[in-house]
């Protein structure tokens, strides 16, 4: 219910249509890309690898094409020649032996294009499936490279949507969109050549209905695609609402608000219901109509074909038969044409999603060898001149200098948002400072790849990063060769070691996507404990032991002064009373530091480290 989760949510896009072959140019809205024309051309040279597979394609769907809009002929054959047998215009011995003939291309055409389809299917499958692959990939190395900051700004069901449904789209579309365009273009021209062959009367005739049916049609999908458009958007308000109620049950019960809740409900969902309505009556409209209309145009046809029966050229039977069924399929592809333009769009929308994604800036990184840069260091860190802000139009940190001799221990400390988290955000290049640089042991981080970096730092922060796996492989994490000795010796340091026992897998219980099988105190442990298997040169303590009870904590307090023995480290700390061997404490306040030096120091000087101390030891209870 926060402002953040409603922005991210108004993101959420529904996926884009999806129509399958014959799908009515209606239902779902469409929508639509921002630059239709560049976003179509760099998809086209994105694809570009499979340029022959494509082109096979093609081919493939005009000889399919093909087959299917000359097949009826035969058909038409046969019925004429037994028509002909029965008036006696041909001998019995002549019409079987056409009829014979025709029978046997006709089943051969239908077995040609079986084969033919099936391997369209198979080349079709494995070109979408290949640039679906080729696109994913390009993306997760596309996501490896972006800075924390990207995904600050995007929430994961964006991220994933890109991943899952525009990949989707615009591979499943790129095949289909191909096969039916040709395919369409072919049909439409082929049987308008057949419907000649057969009767160029008839065909005007039936071009003269035509319009009148394809106008229709669209007209009535355009006016429903409104109309469903406006039902799509209902349905997002209700679910909106849903997950509201949802997310905040236990609110809405605590202050009654249930009527209240209720009634928004039954309002929105009133809404919908009527939407719905609206848009069913006009789709339920077309297809009816639609039928009306080729069944006039169907009866036009056989009355005047019937009328010209009579002719001098009479046409036969079978003329008449096909002719129909050529008509019958003569305006579907037009609409399908209409169709795969809607089709398109939702394409190369989905196209410029994914595009976004790979046209996003990469974290800068000047450093290329991982070897040269902090092979070894003894933990000297320098921050010089440095200006930070995450946006423009507020500035956090102006102007930090601060020089940590190796070993030391620096404690900072001060009010939520005062920049502590962001000083260790800078150090770990989470971040990129604008101005100034950060040298470890005089190298300047920038020149260093981030991985070689922070490769030097070991961190437990407030919230814990766990992934799904073994405690052992989550202790071990970075330390690949650990053994179990020794991760065992970490755990007991980190005091961890006896709760791992009480679990009836021990080592190897496994924790779940997201840990909840284990308290959030114990977290913090385990991520002790793994910082203190991996044995860094420089340690970083966020709010490290801000989930655990007092109790716990004094407990792990001599295992972390063990731990930072002769190791740089950085600790951030709520509790005053941890940090105050520290060599030195920082006092943070508007990302600027406001006071410096040891604990007696500070509380001498009585400044803001002493009123903190202060209020916190006289708040503590006894
Ligand atoms: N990822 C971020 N994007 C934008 N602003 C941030 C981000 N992280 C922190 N801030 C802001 O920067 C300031 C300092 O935050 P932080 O360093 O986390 O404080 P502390 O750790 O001392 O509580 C706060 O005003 C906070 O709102
Ligand atoms: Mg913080």
């Amino acid at each position: 219910m926060t402002d953040k989760n409603s922005k991210k949510k108004e993101n959420t896009r529904q996926s884009g249509p999806k129509h399958g072959p014959g799908a009515m140019a209606m239902n779902r809205p469409v929508v639509k890309a921002k630059d239709f024309k560049g976003t179509t051309k760099r998809l086209l040279q994105y694809i570009g690898n499979y340029r022959i597979q494509l082109l096979v394609i093609s081919l493939f769907t005009i000889l399919v094409t093909g087959v299917m809009v000359v097949a009826p002929n035969f058909l038409r054959l046969i019925i004429n020649d037994l028509q002909r047998i029965i008036n006696g215009s041909i001998s019995q011995d002549q019409g079987i032996s056409n009829i014979i003939t025709a029978f046997v291309v006709i089943i051969s055409l239908y077995a040609l294009r079986y084969v033919l389809e099936v391997i369209l299917h198979l080349l079709g499958n494995k070109v979408s499936i290949s640039i679906g692959k080729k696109m994913r990939n390009d993306l997760r190395t596309k996501l490896e490279k972006l800075p924390i900051k990207y995904f600050d700004e995007k929430s994961t069901g964006d991220v994933l949507s890109v991943f899952s449904n525009d990949v989707d789209i615009v591979t499943n579309s790129i095949q289909q969109s191909l096969i039916n365009v040709i395919s369409s273009v072919f049909q439409v021209l082929g049987i308008l050549v057949m419907m000649i062959i057969i009767s160029w009367k008839l065909t005007i005739i039936a071009l003269f209905v035509l319009p009148l049916y394809v106008f229709t049609t669209m007209i009535i999908a355009k006016k429903s695609q409104a109309k469903f458009k406006a039902q799509q958007k209902e349905l997002g308000n209700l679910n909106g609402h849903i997950e509201e109620i949802f997310t905040a049950s236990k609110i809405v019960k605590l202050f009654n608000k249930e009527e209240e809740a209720y009634k928004e409900f039954s309002t929105i969902n009133y809404k919908l219901a009527d939407k719905m309505r609206g848009a069913q009556f006009l789709s339920g409209l077309i297809r009816p109509l639609m039928t009306f209309i080729s069944n006039l145009s169907y009866v036009a046809v056989v009355i005047v074909g019937g009328i010209l029966a009579g002719a001098t050229n009479p046409l036969l039977v079978g003329d008449i038969t096909v002719f129909v069924n050529y008509q019958r399929n003569f305006a579907q592809p037009i609409l399908n044409i209409a169709n795969i333009a809607n089709q398109l769009q939702s394409t190369i929308a989905g196209a410029e999603r994914v595009f976004m994604v790979l046209d996003e800036t990469e974290e800068l990184n000047k450093a290329t060898d991982d070897e040269i840069c902090l092979s070894e260091v003894d933990g000297h860190v320098l921050f010089e001149n440095i200006d930070f802000s995450y946006s423009k139009d507020t500035e956090l940190i102006k102007n930090l200098n601060l020089e940590v001799k190796p070993g030391k221990q620096i404690a900072i400390v001060g009010h939520t948002g005062a920049g502590k988290t962001t000083l260790v955000n800078l150090l770990m290049r989470f971040y990129e400072i604008d101005k100034g640089g950060i040298y470890i042991d005089g190298i300047k981080t920038t020149d260093c790849t981030r991985v070689s970096l922070r490769k030097k730092f070991g961190m437990v922060l407030q919230d814990t990063w766990l992934f799904s796996g073994s405690i052992k492989e989550n202790v071990a994490y970075g330390k690949a060769n650990a053994t179990d000795q020794e991760i065992i010796k970490a755990c007991k340091q980190a005091h961890v070691h006896h709760y791992i026992e009480t679990l009836p897998e021990g080592y190897d219980t496994v924790l779940k996507e997201d840990a909840d099988n284990i308290s959030q105190g114990q977290k913090q442990l385990l991520t002790i404990a793994r910082a203190i298997l991996f044995d860094p040169k420089i340690l970083i303590l966020d709010e490290a032991t801000s989930s655990v009870d007092t109790r716990t904590e004094s407990y792990i307090q001599n295992a972390m002064l063990k731990m930072m023995e002769g190791k740089t480290s950085f600790v951030i700390a709520h509790r005053l009373s941890t940090i105050k061997n520290a060599n030195t404490i920082l006092v943070m306040d508007h990302g600027q530091i406001v006071e410096q030096g040891n604990h007696q120091e500070l509380l001498e000087k009585n400044g803001v480290y002493a009123d903190l101390y202060n209020s916190q030891f006289l708040n503590k209870p006894i």
